[in-house]
């Protein structure tokens, strides 16, 4: 389903996002081998890729490309162009890999298109939820589901931070993944409880959906937040990393006013 937007070009990057995320999450859905195996590792032996992370991005990168050849790519498992129509695709074909590989069901494919360097576009979809969560700069943020139809997304009302539900991540890197759960260990007997679902793009949409009232997470690429950082503010959620810098690799922040300050203050306190 397609909203009216005032931006032409702005609905066919849209259009074009819903249909490869689509696509893409029927084939991953669908076509999921039983024996399903690692392929090769990245950044740590427990940082995996499969074979379908590599064929969905390849659909995606195909899809794109035969409709809008100028544009550029920036893909997780590899797609890297410049293009010269001012819109590059930042994918990462399959959010959520190590679940996927498990057999859990939290996993998405996140699709963002920039222009000018700035994301316009985002679409999250979550076959296994039957969802798609998407947002135009400017216009708002919805989701799509095979139940309920359309639907706005908001954040919650923001609740005092004791009271918070807070999602967050870790690195597939072992030193990294031992500060990140010392600041979660500091985290945890302040806040209402912490949630790891295993997507960060789901997390972000999570916000977005008033599941969460907060996500933050070190050492994200830009595949995994572009589109859900549009999501996440596009549906009144505050978004950045330490204080006054943008959501960046270093620092990923999403949380309502409210809940964002403390928990970025927190953080910072924590030497995150
Ligand atoms: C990972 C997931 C995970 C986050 C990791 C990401 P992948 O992406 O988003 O939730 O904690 O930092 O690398 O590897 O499943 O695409
Ligand atoms: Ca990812
Ligand atoms: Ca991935």
């Amino acid at each position: 389903m397609t909203r009216p937007l005032r931006d032409p070009l702005h609905s066919d990057l849209l259009a074009l996002a819903q249909e490869a995320a689509l696509r893409a999450g029927e084939l991953l859905r669908d076509g999921r081998p039983a024996d399903l195996a690692v392929a090769a590792t990245k950044s740590s032996p427990i940082d995996v890729v499969t074979e379908m992370d590599i064929a969905a991005e390849k659909l995606i990168t195909d899809l794109i490309s035969g409709h809008r050849p100028d544009d550029g790519f920036l893909g997780e498992e590899g797609a890297s162009s410049e293009g010269t129509s001012g819109i590059r695709w930042v994918i990462d074909p399959l959010d959520g890999t190590v679940n996927y590989l498990y057999g859990l069901p939290t996993w998405a494919v996140s699709i963002a298109a920039e222009q000018d360097g700035e994301t316009v576009v985002g679409v999250v979809a979550a076959p296994m939820r039957g969802e798609t969560y998407q947002a135009v700069r400017g216009a708002g943020a919805w989701a799509t589901g095979a139940w309920e139809g359309e639907r706005a997304l908001a954040c919650r009302p923001a609740p005092p931070l004791e009271q918070a539900l807070v999602s967050t991540g870790f690195s597939y890197v072992a030193d990294a993944r031992a500060q990140q759960a010392a600041i979660a260990a500091r985290l945890i007997p302040l806040v209402r409880d912490i949630r790891r679902s295993g997507s960060a793009a789901i997390d972000l949409c999570d916000v977005a959906a008033g599941h969460l009232d907060g996500y933050y997470e070190r050492g994200l690429n830009p595949w995994d937040y572009a589109a859900g950082d549009l999501v996440a503010r596009e549906a009144g959620a505050l978004t950045g990393g330490r204080p006054g810098e943008r959501l960046s690799r270093d620092l990923a922040i999403a949380a309502p006013p409210g809940v964002f300050e403390p928990l970025q203050g927190l953080l910072e306190d924590f030497g995150v």
